[in-house]
């Protein structure tokens, strides 16, 4: 069977501490690693839209000396034929050495990885989990903090269907001495499923609150996240809460001098773009990172040693 990675627990801590360690090498050593992939494909299968994840695989997979194939909509496959996503991912794993794939459902990606030969990486399934948008966030505040345990961390927005923020609780509930304060209005707030799995069976204490302005001064790191318009069953639900928090630069006077502000991007209004010039902005510093976490990803899957 194939290594794959559909959840960040398919990670162990040291595992995920020595992929932040080859991705902070491969920045600093980028010649070392450029045919590190040569002959070898990465295979992108995106049945939802993606700018970032998509195209940062394969950035990610060229700057290895790889290559790649794919599709970017389902509608371009013979998903439009009426093929299941196993025969799919079969298929290309025919031809790929190793896939990347998004997908609407949750767990999509777990019952495809069964028909494939080859390793399989969940890039997002529904609003459920996004391992790989998690160690780009563990990348980033370990290069932002320089460590991945002692802090409090604020997550702001959509915590019902950002699965970004689900798997990032998941693995920074395995770190120590980590505050956790949930914000968001009391129609998106964070599953019960993530706060059983992830902080209450750790006995990890957690805040909830519906207002940003009263915690900001307390945070170390504030994850914002757009509302997410494609999962909400009605529209008027989505236009009564998509504004419901909009980060700006009076928002942040309050705020500590060191905080790291992420946000997994596309933003639609929750960070004003005035924002981006402050120094505490860290979420163009992540698009980055999410290069360079993923060629680690390769390597490792792969099993190719530099
Ligand atoms: C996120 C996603 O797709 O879940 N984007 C990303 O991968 N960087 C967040 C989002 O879409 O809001």
């Amino acid at each position: 069977m194939p290594r794959n990675i559909i959840d960040v627990i398919d990670l162990s801590v040291a595992e995920i501490d020595q992929l932040i360690a080859t991705a902070e090498d491969i920045i600093e050593n980028p010649v070392k690693y450029q045919d590190a992939c040569a002959h070898r494909q990465l295979a992108t299968l995106f049945f939802e839209p993606s700018t970032r994840t998509r195209l940062s695989f394969e950035s990610a997979m060229l700057a290895l000396g790889g290559s790649v194939l794919g599709f970017s909509e389902a509608n371009s496959s013979s998903t439009a034929k009426g093929e299941t996503v196993g025969d799919t991912v079969h298929t290309v794993s025919c031809y790929a050495d190793i896939i990347a794939m998004r997908h609407p459902k949750e767990g999509a990606p777990y019952a495809a990885a069964q028909f494939s030969e080859v390793p399989i990486i969940n890039a997002g399934d529904g609003g459920h989990n996004h391992p790989t948008q998690t160690l780009t966030d563990l990348l980033t505040i370990h290069r932002e903090k320089g460590r991945l345990d002692g802090f409090t961390i604020g997550f702001c927005g959509d915590l019902k269907f950002g699965r970004t923020v689900h798997s990032l609780v998941n693995a920074l509930s395995r770190y120590g001495n980590i505050n956790f304060v949930l914000i968001s209005p009391e129609e998106l707030k964070l599953p019960r499923y993530v706060k059983e799995q992830s902080l209450k069976s750790n006995g990890i204490p957690y805040a909830q609150t519906t207002d940003l302005e009263s915690v900001i001064p307390q945070l170390d790191i504030l994850y914002m996240t757009r509302v997410q318009k494609e999962r909400f069953f009605n529209e008027e639900d989505y236009l009564r809460l998509k504004d419901s928090y909009i980060l700006t630069p009076e928002k942040l006077r309050s705020a500590k001098p060191d905080l790291s502000i992420l946000h997994p991007l596309p933003r639609v209004n929750e960070i004003a773009v005035a924002v981006d010039r402050d120094p505490r902005a860290a979420y163009w510093k992540q698009v980055k990172n999410g290069k360079f976490i993923r060629m680690a990803l390769i390597l490792k899957l792969l099993d190719i040693h530099v």
